[in-house]
């Protein structure tokens, strides 16, 4: 399918693209490697190359990784921005939990001078240099609203909120697992008269000074929004509705992360999860008595089977060791700006901040359900999830982080940097054996 796609690329361009009775009525070349071709009211544009759907951390390292086996691509955000989660939609606060050597994307490590957790802003310059180290300009303010496999023709055919439609040999999805917020609907929560978001919009705390904020969600957004709310003056309260696991960011001066990565690497799940449940009640005690229950299931054996993250603690607990940010069980209801918990206790709030997780919005918008189920996540298990069917790559959705989007941007751009070159020199020696024939003909 692929060669033939190749070969009769020009002929493509002159196939009806969805509008009822609507042809193509001229072609224009508009990048090197985009084409498009205007209908009465639809343009469409034929991608040489694969379409990236997003230009976070891993639509930028899958492109960085195209651009250095000669690959040219084109890359879409229906934002204005690249990284447009960690630029639009975190708190000021924010640095990477995880060590920088397991942050960084491929081809271009952090600049040495940054510390060994870099903030949001030196992140956000990294991600802004890496963009123009490799000449990734996407197209922005272009929302996917759909794509489909054409079966007939061999392409997939992508729909943007910019009235293009995009057709493409290739098609990798990097729209990352936490494209949309969750809200989770809580009696009476929508006639609450007090200030209402989610953690997504929550920038800092200064703008809460005074105020009694009630947290609900106990992950690492909702347990590091808390420590900032103390640290302005504000008196959180935080809801745990189940348990959690909360580990020490560092252990003795060393990474937690970086150390259970190695000792996964020679023991079994189940004993680096005792070794390390029983480093934790070494340094941070027995937190049973604060409110924060511990899952039966270890942290890394229920991060692995249920995708469930730990909490790496930045200094939230000392603050709920000292009262300064309170813990609640889960909600029952919200009356006339109060809300009651389930243990019957009931408190006054004026601001309620949902730190209650992300999703994946491919379902919405993917026509597929082969290599995606409908959470919005590939169906096989890491390292099996990058690629589907058809010339379809998932990028980022290991639920391991950045590390996990450098490992699937490599194996994805190889593995259609391996196809597009087989298929050039097919390419061009098609295009040779023409031009011998032409001249053949016109000698005789
Ligand atoms: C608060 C917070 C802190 C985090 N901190 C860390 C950390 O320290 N370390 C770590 O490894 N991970 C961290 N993560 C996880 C983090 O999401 C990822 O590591 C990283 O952002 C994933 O990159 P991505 O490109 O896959 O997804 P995203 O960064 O979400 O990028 C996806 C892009 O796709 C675009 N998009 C979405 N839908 C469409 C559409 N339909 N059409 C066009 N464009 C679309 C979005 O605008 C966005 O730019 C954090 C997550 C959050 C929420
Ligand atoms: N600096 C960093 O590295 C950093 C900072 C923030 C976030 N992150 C990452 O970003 C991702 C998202 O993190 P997140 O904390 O935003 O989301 P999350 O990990 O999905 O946590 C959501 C929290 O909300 C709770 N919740 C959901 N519905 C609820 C309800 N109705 N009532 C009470 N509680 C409810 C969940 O409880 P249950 O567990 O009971 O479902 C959970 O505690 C994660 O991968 C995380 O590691 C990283």
């Amino acid at each position: 399918m692929g060669q033939t796609f190749y070969l009769y690329r020009p002929i493509l361009l002159y196939l009806p693209t969805g509008h009822p009775n609507a042809f193509v009525l001229s072609t224009q070349v508009l990048e090197s490697n985009m084409y498009c071709t205007s209908l009465f009211k639809q343009r469409s544009m034929w991608v040489n190359g694969p379409l990236v759907v997003g230009a976070g951390p891993s639509g930028l390292a899958v492109a960085a990784c195209l651009r250095s086996r000669g690959v040219p691509f084109v890359v879409l955000d229906r934002a204005d921005c690249i990284a447009s989660l960690w630029q639009n939609r975190t708190y000021d606060r924010l640095r990477l939990h995880l060590p920088k050597q397991f942050c960084q994307l491929p081809n271009l490590p952090f600049p040495e001078d940054f510390p060994q957790y870099p903030t949001k802003r030196q992140f956000v310059d990294y991600l802004e240099s890496y963009a123009r180290a490799f000449g990734i300009r996407p197209r922005f303010n272009e929302g996917v609203l759909s794509a489909r496999y054409d079966e007939t023709c061999g392409i997939w055919r992508v729909k943007t909120t910019a009235e293009v439609e995009y057709i493409s040999q290739w098609l990798v999805v990097a729209t990352g697992e936490n494209a949309e917020c969750v809200a989770p609907e809580i009696d009476g929560l929508e006639r609450f008269p007090g200030v209402l978001l989610h953690a997504s919009e929550y920038k800092s705390g200064e703008a809460y000074r005074g105020k009694k904020v009630l947290v609900v969600g106990c992950g690492n957004s909702g347990m590091e929004i808390c420590l900032d709310l103390s640290l302005h003056g504000c008196f959180p309260t935080m809801v745990v509705r189940d348990s959690v696991h909360v580990l020490p960011r560092e252990v003795f001066g060393k990474s937690t992360f970086e150390m259970a990565v190695a000792m996964t690497k020679l023991l079994p799940v189940w004993l680096v999860d005792m070794i390390f449940l029983c480093l934790t009640w070494v340094v941070l005690g027995n937190l049973e008595k604060h409110g924060l229950k511990r899952p039966k299931m270890g942290p890394f054996e229920l991060k692995i089977s249920q995708g469930k993250t730990p909490v790496l603690d930045t200094g939230t607990l000392e603050k709920i060791k000292t009262g300064d940010i309170k813990v609640v069980p889960g909600i029952k209801k919200f009356t006339h700006g109060k809300a009651e918990f389930v243990d019957g206790q009931i408190l006054d709030v004026d601001v309620v901040v949902l730190a209650t997780g992300y999703r994946s919005n491919v379902p919405s918008w993917l026509q597929e359900s082969d290599f995606f189920s409908s959470d919005g996540l590939p169906k096989a298990p890491f390292p099996g999830g990058w690629k589907g069917k058809n010339g379809l790559y998932a990028v980022g959705f290991t639920g391991r982080g950045l590390s996990g989007s450098a490992f699937d941007a490599e194996r994805t751009a190889e593995d259609i940097a391996r196809i597009w070159t087989e298929e050039s020199k097919q390419a061009k020696s098609f295009m040779a054996g023409h031009r011998m024939c032409s001249s053949l003909q016109w000698r005789q």
